[in-house]
């Protein structure tokens, strides 16, 4: 296990009626000017949008909205935010809704400090020193960005995604209220549950050993494709719903990355394909991940996924372990495509051939050679595309 330093400072108020403590976390820092951040309609058609802006009024906490941000949110929506902070003079950036919404604010909330475009952040030609106070209402379970210290910004114009991360972007405090995620489509239910899968699997299939950081691993792994199902199959299954919330939390806030780290292969080639296709994380996650496992198992991989068929999936422990590698992988498809419903392939949310090759230079990082569980160049890349095609 590898030296850490703990230090996870995001509060988290979990369960019915939390949001009642919103005010309060906020006035607890001194803010009384907020920058209140949201993607399209969810919260107004659930009614959240109404509750937050008539708590804050009644504790006198002044609101100004930046709406409209987009899945996978882009670099031009950090830098109206940042602009509306600065005009207004705002103390704190409130997000309230899922991934996309509460990453914006994380960049906004960074991007107050830097006179100029915020994607020169994101390319770190200057760097995050410091950042206004975040604060989090999640409607979805999904990145864990309520509790980590990223923010995954697209660009447009030159097809990039890429995460900004800094400990200053951890949120204060988040709101973690299950009953709110009762609205998520069924879609977005599945593609979150497996985004949350592929945090723990990035971290489980690391370099590093930790062996109580795989166990916890395990019992989250088991918690998505416990409740997965259970959730689109009964949208307000309170149990379901809270489960796989607070599972998405623990997923990414760095508790299972403590003395072990993360790989991030399947983050750094999924990137790619929402940057040039603007599909959903997780749908693309879905599609890559089974690939991803065939193409890196090998004599030195086997026996982690023996551990991960065994501990994870229930498979036999007394098969020969190329078998039970086999049927881990088919059990991974089994889960993700049968059991939660998402696409199989590249072609069947519209991605063919044609960006192929640029994207597998893309996501071939130096990081994607040097710290992955195996490491893997463009060719590899490419190779595990064309795979899912
Ligand atoms: O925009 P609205 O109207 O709110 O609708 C959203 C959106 O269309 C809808 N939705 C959210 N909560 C809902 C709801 N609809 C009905 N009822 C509710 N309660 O769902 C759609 C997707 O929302 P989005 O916020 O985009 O999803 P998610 O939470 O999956 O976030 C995805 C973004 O986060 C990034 C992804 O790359 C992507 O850009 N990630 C962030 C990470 C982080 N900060 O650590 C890590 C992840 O690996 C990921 O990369
Ligand atoms: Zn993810």
């Amino acid at each position: 296990m590898l030296n850490f330093h703990y230090d996870i400072g995001t509060e988290i108020y979990f369960g019915k009626g939390q949001l009642s403590a919103l005010p309060g976390a906020i006035q607890k820092v001194g803010v009384q000017k907020v920058l209140l951040v949201y993607g399209g309609n969810s919260i107004r058609r659930s009614g959240l949008y109404d509750q937050v802006k008539d708590l804050l009024a009644q504790a006198r906490i002044q609101v100004e909205e930046l709406g409209g941000v987009e899945p996978n949110p882009r670099v031009t929506s950090v830098n109206r935010g940042a602009q509306l902070c600065r005009e207004k003079g705002l103390q704190a950036v409130l997000a309230v809704g899922g991934g996309s919404a509460i990453d914006c604010a994380k960049a906004i909330a960074a991007a107050v400090y830097y006179d100029g475009d915020a994607w020169d952040l994101v390319l770190q030609k200057a760097p995050v020193t410091q950042a206004l106070p975040i604060f989090s209402v999640v409607t979805l379970a999904a990145t864990g960005s309520e509790m980590d210290r990223t923010a995954v910004i697209s660009n447009l114009e030159t097809n990039d995604k890429l995460p900004l991360k800094y400990d200053v972007m951890r949120p204060t405090a988040s709101i973690l209220d299950p009953t709110y995620t009762y609205t998520v489509p069924r879609n977005q239910t599945a593609a979150g549950t497996a985004d949350i899968f592929s945090h723990l699997v990035e971290g489980y299939f690391a370099r590093e050993e930790a062996y109580l950081q795989d166990r916890m691993s395990e019992a989250l792994m088991k918690t998505c494709v416990h409740f997965g199902p259970i959730a689109l199959a009964k949208p307000e299954d309170y149990e379901a719903r809270a489960n796989l919330m607070w599972t998405a939390s623990l997923a990414i806030n760095e508790l299972l990355a403590y003395g072990k780290g993360t790989a991030w292969s399947v983050h750094s080639m999924e990137h790619q394909l929402s940057a040039y296709y603007d599909i959903t994380h997780g749908v693309g996650l879905a599609i890559l991940t089974p690939a991803w496992m065939r193409h890196v198992l090998q004599e030195s991989t086997l026996p982690k996924f023996v551990e991960y068929g065994v501990n994870v999936f229930g498979v036999d422990p007394a098969l020969p372990q190329e078998e039970i590698a086999q049927r881990a992988i088919q059990a991974t498809e089994t889960f993700l495509f049968d059991s939660l419903g998402l696409p199989r392939t590249l072609r069947a949310v519209g991605i063919g051939e044609e960006h192929l090759e640029e994207m597998a230079q893309k996501a071939a990082t130096p990081a994607l050679y040097e710290n992955a569980f195996v490491s893997l160049g463009a060719e590899d890349v490419l190779a595990i595309y064309r795979a899912c095609l």
